[in-house]
């Protein structure tokens, strides 16, 4: 991207990035390799650190230190997101992973699903006043106005994820389409508040131009990424995902009653349809469904295996390495941006 222009808005800014792409969070999906890709292109990736151990994590961000040529203290560029829920479970392993945070200096946090992610904000905001050094900057992901309206307000986070509800993987059974949702947050947002970003079912370069001129601050491609060379999907998983078309997308509770996940209440998750869906919709004896479920995630096995997908997953045709997939976005998000800035009529 060295020769293309950067685009520059306050995330930019905040992050020192070229393009204001997010690559979030995906448990058991975004390692070190892929959110140091993404950052070294220019963008900013997170490990989606999901139900990792401390050793895990530490392993993982090891290696996106090693992919990135980050010398030992010197800053991170990328961050690390925790979800709530599991955070909750066991207060001493959750503060030991997060005071990996600090330990190498990774930039941000994202935090979402959680029944109250206040405690851990306080954390890590205790972490920061502890370090000395740059504070890690915390992200909030939210997936409704009332969300948002607390963490803006209330926990005054550096930035907030809009969340709509065409996003893959979890996400709120009582979202909201992210046209909506977006404006309404930005509408609710003092010029002081925090950097509101967005994303779901976000495909494409154009989509992002889109977000940028109804005056967010970055957008967010999760399922995007699931197709780049660095994710960690099996090779059946992107093969399901280059084949589906967007109707298949569906959100459903069916995996989290199937591999006994207990997200808070109104957390379902979007999915690629298959067999696990139709039995739950069917009735089927919820013990037949883990069996089966547990089964075939052993074995990999995508007829009832979950792969989870936003609803721009039928315009996703091609595995790319992530470096060029931030290529692509960033220069048609330009060339779209352009044409819109010939759209206004001189009489
Ligand atoms: C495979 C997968 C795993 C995800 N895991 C997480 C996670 O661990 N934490 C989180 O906050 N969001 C997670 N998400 C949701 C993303 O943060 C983001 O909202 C979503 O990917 C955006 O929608 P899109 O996938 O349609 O681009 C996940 C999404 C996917 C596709």
């Amino acid at each position: 991207m060295a020769s293309t222009p950067a685009i520059r808005t306050q995330l930019t800014q905040l992050l020192g990035l070229k393009t204001p792409l997010i690559q979030p969070p995906m448990a058991f999906a975004s390692g070190g390799v892929l959110a140091a890709e993404v950052s070294l292109a220019g963008g900013f990736g997170f490990i989606g650190s999901g139900f990792d151990t401390p050793e895990k994590l530490r392993r993982d961000i090891e290696t996106a230190r090693t992919v990135l040529k980050v010398e030992p203290g010197s800053p991170l560029p990328i961050g690390v997101g925790f979800i709530g829920w599991i955070l909750d479970k066991s207060e001493a392993t959750s503060k030991e992973l997060l005071a990996l945070l600090v330990e190498y200096r990774v930039k941000a946090i994202w935090l979402s699903f959680g029944v109250n992610l206040s405690p851990w904000i306080q954390f890590v905001r205790e972490l920061n006043q502890q370090s000395g050094g740059p504070p890690i900057l915390i992200f909030v992901q939210v997936c409704s106005l009332q969300e948002a309206l607390t963490a803006i307000n209330e926990w005054k986070v550096d930035v907030v994820n809009v969340q709509g509800i065409e996003a893959g993987g979890h996400g709120a059974s009582y979202g909201l389409p992210l046209l909506t949702l977006l404006p309404l947050v930005l509408a609710n947002t003092p010029p002081n508040g925090p950097l509101i970003i967005g994303g779901g079912g976000l495909a494409d370069g154009s989509q992002v131009a889109a977000l940028l001129t109804l005056g967010a601050s970055g957008a967010v491609l999760g399922t995007r990424f699931l197709l780049s060379q660095e994710s960690l999907c099996s090779e059946a998983q992107r093969k399901v995902l280059i084949e589906a078309d967007s109707s298949q997308s569906v959100r459903t509770v069916a995996f989290d009653q199937a591999g006994g996940w207990p997200f808070p209440k109104g957390i379902d998750g979007r999915a690629i349809r298959n067999a696990t869906v139709d039995d739950y919709e069917k009735g089927i004896d919820i013990s037949v469904l883990r069996k089966n479920f547990e089964e075939a995630s052993a074995k990999g096995d995508t007829d009832r295996a979950v792969v989870w997908a936003g609803t721009g997953v039928g315009l996703m045709k091609q595995v790319l390495p992530a470096k060029e997939i931030v290529r692509e976005l960033h220069e048609e998000c330009l060339s779209r941006l352009r044409n819109a800035s010939n759209l206004e009529i001189k009489e």
